[in-house]
């Protein structure tokens, strides 16, 4: 295994849900990190001291220069699904990221992580109608053509996804979910990301970052509700309803950010009960290879749930209980 010597590395995207692991993961390998963030105070709150922090945001080139300032690596986790900032994916997600990308090459940096989705299909996307799958397509072939040392990172939906449905005793899911759902753990997508980032070997690869195995939601609720020690039911919510509403939505979205939001989440979930069955099957593939290609102790449901029963904040969780951005 080839290692970068020394590097300093930017992430971008080093608060998020994935993101902030990775910092984590870099810092734990004694790597000088810098993140890029629009928020200093509560990015310092989330981190702790030990990151250098630059405030600015990825779209404003003098602020995309400051955080590139000395940089070796790059590790992009950038996601704009929040209600705030859905109205500008393209913009983040896809623009943003792309000048980022060519400014570093011409600035100091060789090697770049990007945080990508499980799977890129342009039609699926457009069928869906995500803004975010078409930024990714996008960036992915940019990438391709940049010159630089590259790995692509394709994330399954976080783990957490299974315990943001849990309501009181139940989860609920709309349209019940695929059969098989590959899922990973933040804390896995943290390590995995960390090492691709110090590895020179790795140039021009695409990986799948899943965890140890496929499962649906019901058998989740079952596995969760073991781990618990209370039962904690499951129930499907017809896949109609969430469909119906995001027609309705559709029309009203120029009108709200909330509702531009709404019918982007309603799409992921769309998304996700029309997973394709083949490509959940090659799930344990993928998790071979990534246990033949980096050196972590993969996150169970089990080990999961109960990172979630202690609640944020607690141990090695610095996350939220809930993902922002499912697929
Ligand atoms: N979460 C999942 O289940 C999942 C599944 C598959 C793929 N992914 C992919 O993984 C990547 C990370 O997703 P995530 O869920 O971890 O993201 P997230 O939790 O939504 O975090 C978003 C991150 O993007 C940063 N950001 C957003 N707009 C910005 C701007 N204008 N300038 C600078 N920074 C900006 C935020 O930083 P500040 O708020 O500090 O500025 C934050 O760190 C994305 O590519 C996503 O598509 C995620």
């Amino acid at each position: 295994m080839n290692a970068l010597a020394h590097p300093r590395v930017l992430v971008a995207g080093g608060t998020g849900h994935y993101g902030r692991y990775i910092v984590q993961s870099l810092l734990a390998q004694g790597v000088p990190v810098r993140v890029l963030t629009r928020n200093a105070g509560s990015a310092r709150r989330l981190l702790g001291e030990a990151p250098e922090l630059v405030e600015g945001d990825i779209t404003d080139p003098p602020a995309r220069r400051a955080a590139l300032q000395g940089m070796d690596a790059l590790v992009i986790a950038v996601s704009a699904m929040s209600p705030r900032l859905v109205r500008k994916t393209k913009e983040i997600e896809g623009d943003a990221v792309q000048a980022l990308l060519a400014e570093g090459a011409q600035q100091s940096v060789r090697r770049v992580v990007y945080l990508s989705v499980y799977e890129v299909k342009e039609e699926i996307s457009e069928r869906v109608d995500l803004a975010s799958g078409d930024a990714k397509v996008r960036v992915e072939r940019a990438l391709a053509r940049s010159g630089l040392s590259w790995t692509v990172l394709g994330c399954a939906p976080s783990m957490q996804i299974f315990f943001a449905m849990i309501r009181g005793d139940t989860m609920m899911v709309p349209g019940g979910g695929p059969p098989a759902l590959p899922t990973i753990s933040a804390l896995d997508v943290g390590e995995i990301a960390a090492q691709a980032t110090l590895r020179s070997d790795l140039s021009g690869r695409r990986f799948r970052l899943v965890g140890p195995e496929a499962i649906g939601f019901r058998e989740a609720a079952r596995r969760i509700s073991r781990v618990a020690g209370r039962p904690i039911g499951f129930r499907r919510i017809p896949l109609a309803l969430p469909l119906l509403v995001r027609g309705l939505v559709r029309p009203l979205t120029p009108l709200s950010d909330r509702l531009l939001y709404v019918y982007q989440m309603l799409g992921f979930v769309e998304l996700l009960n029309r997973f394709p069955p083949e490509i959940a099957s090659e799930a344990p593939q993928a998790h071979r290879l990534l246990l033949e290609t980096f050196s972590y102790r993969p996150t169970t449901l089990e080990m999961e749930a109960r990172r979630w029963l202690r609640g944020p904040g607690q141990g090695r969780d610095l996350a939220s209980t809930t993902t922002s951005s499912p697929a």
